[in-house]
């Protein structure tokens, strides 16, 4: 019935109508009669609208991108490789004086394209202690015996950098050097994320 007295109403106000329904006949026939009523109805509908949608969905945060699983284990030079990102999974390793680091979260840097791609899947070392961004020594491993003091000392500083911002994976392994075992190792970090099962 209201419905009608919408549609019908500006080309044939008709009076017969009451009670109720003639009371809402009025106000409607009030609000569409003016264009300026028309426009403030419109800009109400449109603020109601936004209002009830942003609390709806308060904050649509962009999803997190999906942890790797923890990689647990000791690399040769020439393993080691593969992780320079260019995998489907995106993994991303960097070994500083032995020690092989997950640097995946810093694929900015180190990932294809990145400023320091030529450190990714590579032994870093020689390259931080000389401010070079190269990558040298490309399947031998590096012992970085003729590095002078303060080179040394530059890679410990770097070395101190990626311990705190990275997890250690393992081992940069010397030539004919064992991998080490690491399956019997108790999980560390397990109430950090559901998705964290090491991998043998
Ligand atoms: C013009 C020269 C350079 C500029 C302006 C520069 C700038 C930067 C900036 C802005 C960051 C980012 C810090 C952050 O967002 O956390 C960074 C990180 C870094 N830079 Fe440089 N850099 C330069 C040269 C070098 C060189 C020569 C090396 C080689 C040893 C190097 C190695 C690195 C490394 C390893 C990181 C750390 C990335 C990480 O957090 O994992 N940079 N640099
Ligand atoms: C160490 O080597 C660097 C070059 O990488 C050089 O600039 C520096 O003078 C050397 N330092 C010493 C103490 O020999
Ligand atoms: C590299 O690590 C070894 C121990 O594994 C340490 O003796 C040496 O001083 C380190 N070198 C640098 C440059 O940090
Ligand atoms: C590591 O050790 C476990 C038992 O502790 C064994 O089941 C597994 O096969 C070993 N893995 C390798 C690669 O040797």
């Amino acid at each position: 019935m209201g419905d009608e007295a919408v549609t019908s109403a500006p080309v044939t106000p008709e009076d017969g109508a009451a009670g109720e329904s003639g009371l809402l006949y009025g106000i409607v026939n009030e609000i569409i009669s003016s264009p300026l009523n028309l426009v403030l109805v419109g800009v109400i509908t449109i603020l109601l609208y936004k209002i009830i949608r942003s609390r709806q969905q308060p904050t649509t945060l962009p999803e997190p991108e999906p942890e790797l699983p923890r990689l647990r284990r000791d690399f040769t030079v020439s393993e080691l490789k593969a992780y320079d990102g260019t995998q489907p999974d995106g993994r991303l390793l960097v070994a500083v004086n032995g020690t092989v680091y997950d640097v995946t979260k810093g694929k900015r840097f180190y990932g294809p394209g990145g400023p320091y791609s030529a450190f990714g899947g590579r032994d870093a070392s020689r390259g931080l202690a000389t401010f070079k961004v190269t990558s040298s020594s490309e399947d031998q491993y590096d012992d970085l015996s003729d590095l002078n003091a303060s080179e040394m000392e530059t890679v410990r500083e770097w070395e101190q950098q990626f311990k705190e911002k990275y997890i250690v994976v393992g081992k940069l392994l010397k030539p004919g050097e064992q991998p080490t075992n690491y399956s019997d190792e108790v999980e560390q970090g397990a109430a950090d994320g559901a998705g964290e099962q090491p991998r043998t």
